[in-house]
């Protein structure tokens, strides 16, 4: 057994309150922002499988790794590395504390990005007349010095209001509320753009592999992709893990749905936004802009374009906050569970310090734009130190804890409460130790070879 909780924590009021949560730190802007532009880029559907191929033997395990880690450690991952024997391993816990901080720091810019985005599209000036006009609003927007900052700050305060408030009723009682709103945008949204004229080219793009796109470099980004859209590998996750009653619920089965939610939104996705791409015949391969420039145009296009326009900035506004919230909330309950800090207190520090470290990011799509290190801007440095590193050297780190480390403990728990779950254990146990740290590591190696 671990040591008694420090103090009383809260804990998530239902199954399913907890698994929206969950689902809503995983579902983001990683799925509907990033994962159809990468795939565009990573030749459509050979992408695509490489994505569901990982998410499905490392991802979930890395994912159910941070759940118990979290529920038997019964505190904030720094706390709960610590009780299952952390020593030395504790300071990845403390990494990837800070990666959280930082990751929000630039994810809160695009935050702002979408509410921003969606004024434009209440007040019909998203500039969607043509693919210049579409280029030019969003270009001339994220670089201005104020307003993209403004917003920057705007979607902290909800951010901070939300997670202050606990995590009843703030975390869960968000997730309850938005995710289902969320899901039944998306529906509508795809149920829309697949019955476009046209709309069948892009599902047959999206659908049929092109293997010959694939490169060290899309296994790669199949594999960040597959981490940062599980928010793994930074203690999210574990953090979550750890609201989870003593008696809880079975954890695999959990585990299983928000893995299937996420790559379900993401696969949907990517369905809405190829089929609307090659129904009006633009570039799949846009890169970062494919959201904020190409679908404005196709929305102007679009027979009732204005409604779902303000319907799809929505959606990513929403996807965003509920990720956000728990980025936010893993150095909250570090400060909240070890020094017993007022949460609404430290969450709003926090917020003030992570919308100041996020401003050069935002600052460097304009006026920043020349200021770089290494060649990368701000946000793209802060992108490549989380997203591309400390996510996949956290996962491997905490595979590893968990696989060879704190195993005895897990399973002591674990498995004399939940008793059918001998053999998941000993597949999960296997892919911790050597499959998931082994396919990292050569997975890093060889696209950096490549
Ligand atoms: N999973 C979120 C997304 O897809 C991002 C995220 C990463 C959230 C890590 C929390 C932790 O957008």
């Amino acid at each position: 057994m671990t040591e008694p909780t420090p103090q009383k924590r809260e804990r998530w009021q239902t199954r399913t309150g907890f698994i929206l949560a969950a689902a809503g730190s995983a579902v983001g802007l990683g799925n509907i922002w990033r994962f159809p532009y990468l795939a565009g880029e990573n030749g459509g559907g050979a992408f695509l499988i490489l994505y569901l191929l990982i998410t499905f033997t490392i991802g979930i395990s890395v994912l159910f790794a941070e759940l118990v880690i979290g529920k038997v450690g019964d505190r904030n991952p720094i706390g709960a590395f610590r009780a299952l024997g952390g020593g030395p391993w504790t300071i990845a816990a403390y990494f990837g504390a800070c990666a959280a901080f930082l990751v929000l720091s630039f994810y809160s810019v695009v935050g702002g990005w979408t509410l921003a985005y969606i004024g434009k599209a209440l007040t019909g000036t998203l500039g969607g007349a043509n693919a210049e006009t579409a280029r030019r609003t969003f270009g001339s927007f994220v670089a201005d010095p104020l307003q993209p900052v403004l917003f920057h700050g705007l979607f902290m305060v909800l951010v901070v209001a939300i997670v202050g408030r606990g995590v009843q009723r703030g975390i869960e009682s968000a997730g309850r509320k938005l995710m289902p709103a969320l899901f039944l945008l998306l529906l509508v949204l795809v149920l829309r753009a697949v019955t476009l004229p046209g709309a069948l080219d892009g599902i047959a793009f999206y659908l049929m592999p092109d293997f010959s796109k694939v490169t060290g470099l899309t296994v790669i980004a199949a594999l960040s992709q597959a981490f940062f859209s599980l928010s793994v590998g930074l203690g999210a996750m574990i953090t979550y893990g750890s609201y989870l009653h003593e008696r809880s619920w079975n954890l695999p089965h959990e585990t299983l749905w928000v893995t299937a939610i996420d790559s379900g939104v993401a696969i949907t996705a990517g369905l809405l936004i190829f089929s609307a791409v090659f129904a009006f015949g633009h570039d799949p391969a846009s890169g970062p802009g494919l959201s904020f420039v190409t679908l404005p145009t196709i929305f102007e296009e679009m027979p009732g374009g204005a409604f779902f326009a303000v319907a799809f900035f929505v959606l990513l506004a929403v996807a965003a906050l509920t990720s956000a919230v728990s980025l936010l909330e893993v150095p909250v309950a570090y400060f909240v569970d070890e020094r017993g800090y007022d949460r609404r207190r430290t969450a709003s520090l926090l917020g003030v310090a992570i919308f100041i470290v996020g401003i050069p990011s935002s600052l460097s799509q304009g006026v920043w734009a020349d200021l770089t290190v290494f060649g990368l801007g701000a946000m793209e440095l802060a992108d490549f130190l989380t997203v591309k590193l400390a996510m996949p050297l956290g996962s491997f780190l905490l595979c590893l804890f968990a696989g060879w480390i704190a195993e005895p403990k897990l399973a002591a728990a674990l498995l004399s409460e939940e008793g059918k779950l001998g053999a998941v254990f000993g597949i999960w146990k296997f892919v911790c130790r050597f499959v998931a740290p082994l396919a990292i590591v050569w997975i890093l190696v060889a696209g950096l070879l490549d």
